[in-house]
């Protein structure tokens, strides 16, 4: 089982819009995708319930110690099941302890969750832009991190924090478990435009992340918001538009195990999840 973490600590660039695309797209692939909504917002969850995601999510399996699949909703898209957020997930993941919230050993609570669960090929996390404990969680328990780019003025300068924190939460993983090193595997440019700023920071981009960014880029469009709207992916929405060819690309690529189309690597594999109660350093080593 794959498990990836759509992230970038930058807001509104695109990681939910990505993470029910690649969902979507993975589900085209034959792949069986879980879709966690790891962001109070709920907005991923949203893209597939548009009149309200369930109350019951993530939080619910974290607080009360219940299994992802638990809280796993279907979709109308055979293969394809959403974890909500849950309506306690804003007070859990902001609180550092206790019993409202991750409370002790709360690095290892998203790998805990991950560890009884079967029947996907695919595990998707949407993250929250802000740097909150849940947030450390899950690159505790993913295998690798897919950053969406939106080429606006700093694009890079958020993604080079998230960079120091993988780098932070790699070395402890490697150092307290087994488990293989993080890896940011894929970086891809959303809402692209016509624009010399846009020009400028995509070559920056490629420039500095190299292979690991996909070939194409999405573009900006309307469309998404109207697909959004609608409580579908825009992949289904606009099916044979650029932004679905480009998501359908990254997928496709991500299934290869490369991030964009030079460097063939090697897909990261799961990590060992029997270390559940091992020390609680990190927190204040990422903050
Ligand atoms: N390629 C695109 N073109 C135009 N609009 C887009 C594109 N991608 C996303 N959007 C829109 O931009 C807004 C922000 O996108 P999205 O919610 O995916 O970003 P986010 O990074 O998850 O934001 P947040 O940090 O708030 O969680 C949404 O209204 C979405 O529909
Ligand atoms: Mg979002």
């Amino acid at each position: 089982m794959r498990s990836v973490a759509v992230t970038n600590a930058k807001g509104g660039v695109g990681k939910s819009t990505t993470a029910i695309n690649m969902a979507a797209a993975l589900v085209e692939l034959d792949c069986r995708v879980l879709l966690v909504d790891a962001d109070p917002s709920g907005n991923a969850a949203l893209g597939y319930f548009p009149r309200g995601a369930p109350a019951v999510g993530l939080a619910d399996a974290l607080l009360e110690g219940s299994g992802l699949a638990d809280v796993a909703v279907a979709t109308e898209y055979p293969g394809l099941d959403v974890v909500p957020p849950g309506d306690r997930l804003g007070n859990c993941s902001d609180q550092m302890g206790g019993v409202q919230g991750l409370g002790q050993g709360r690095e290892f609570r998203v790998r805990r969750l991950m560890k009884g669960l079967t029947g996907y090929d695919v595990v998707i996390f949407d993250t929250s832009p802000v740097l909150t404990p849940l947030n450390v969680a899950i690159l505790y328990a993913v295998g690798e991190i897919l950053i969406p780019i939106d080429p606006c003025v700093a694009a890079l300068a958020g993604v080079r924090a998230l960079e120091e924190l993988v780098k932070t939460v790699g070395d402890f993983r490697m150092e307290f478990t087994d488990a293989g090193d993080l890896a940011i595997t894929g970086v891809l440019i959303t809402r692209v435009d016509r624009t010399l700023v846009s020009k400028q920071i995509e070559a920056e981009v490629r420039s500095y992340f190299g292979p690991i960014v996909h070939d194409l880029v999405v573009p900006a469009s309307v469309k998404f918001r109207e697909a959004y709207a609608r409580g579908m992916p825009l992949i289904h929405y606009d099916r044979l538009g650029p932004a679905a060819t480009a998501y359908r690309a990254a997928a496709q690529a991500f299934l290869e195990g490369r991030g964009g189309s030079a460097a063939a690597t090697e897909a990261p594999t799961a990590p060992d999840l029997d270390d559940a109660e091992a020390p609680d350093l990190t927190w204040r080593e990422a903050s």
